[in-house]
């Protein structure tokens, strides 16, 4: 566990104008942010630019989606050259709002985290259950498929963080209880040691997401298995800096 460093992203999904990222800058900058966290913040395409330039240095940023292809005939699609070309180093794949509002296959979130990969940027895949699928018993065998449709693709495991993200907790308010995280964080670094390998199952960090709050994050923090969060709606207000130092 020493050995993995905390890691916070915030995604502001499709939210923030340009006088509301100067506002989110300026709570960064005040913070003071644990500096034994890693930080990234998730922002709209149109927006990686001026988010680089105006978010301050020590916090990367990630665009929330890109293609698998280097260029060409993708009308609304961005590569992710394009994103390292304008400073960034992240990219998010996979989210739940991907998979399902867009129909995103395991297959094409593979490819995509592939390419990402091979073109220099460091990944955030997402993963997680429906609420029908926990109900019904089967969080681990969705989780674990998720998982293994990305494995193949995944070339280089230290520069992946994995998002477990429940999708029954994602914007509802309901976060999922410090136990019920662990015990599928626990199952995912099974899993890593089973079937790639036991250094990369030390060395990956597994964050959780799901209606994370200045409220919840101590005690989520605490945890063996969570690494750190993937925040939606708080990142956008000044409690995200609380959620940066949950381990404080
Ligand atoms: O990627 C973060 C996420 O889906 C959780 O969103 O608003 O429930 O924190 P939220």
């Amino acid at each position: 566990m020493g050995e993995r460093k905390f890691f916070v992203g915030g995604n502001w999904k499709m939210n923030g104008t340009k006088s509301e990222i100067n506002g989110i800058a300026e709570f960064l900058k005040k913070g003071p942010l644990d500096p034994n966290v890693e930080v990234v913040v998730g922002c709209p395409q149109c927006y990686l630019a001026y988010s680089r330039e105006t978010v301050p240095h020590n916090i990367g940023v990630a665009a929330q989606n890109c293609y698998k292809a280097a260029k060409g005939a993708y009308t609304g699609e961005i590569a992710p050259g394009m994103i390292k070309d304008l400073g960034c180093e992240w990219v998010i794949l996979g989210h739940s709002e991907r998979r399902n509002v867009f129909g995103e296959s395991d297959q094409l979130i593979s490819e995509k985290i592939g390419f990402a990969l091979s073109e220099g940027l460091k990944v955030i895949p997402c993963f997680g259950e429906q609420l029908a699928e926990r109900e019904s018993g089967r969080t681990q065998e969705v989780v674990f498929s998720q998982l293994a449709a990305m494995k193949p693709n995944i070339t280089d495991w230290s520069r992946v963080v994995l998002a477990y993200e429940p999708v029954w907790a994602i914007g509802t308010g309901k976060t999922a209880t410090p136990q019920q995280a662990q015990e599928v964080h626990a199952q995912l670094r099974q899993w890593l040691r089973d079937n790639v390998s036991e250094e990369v199952a030390n060395s990956t960090r597994i964050i959780y997401g799901g209606s994370v709050t200045a409220a919840t994050c101590k005690e989520l923090a605490s945890m063996p298995d969570i690494d750190g969060f993937l925040v939606g709606g708080a990142s956008l207000k000044p409690e995200f800096v609380a959620i940066i130092n949950a381990k404080c």
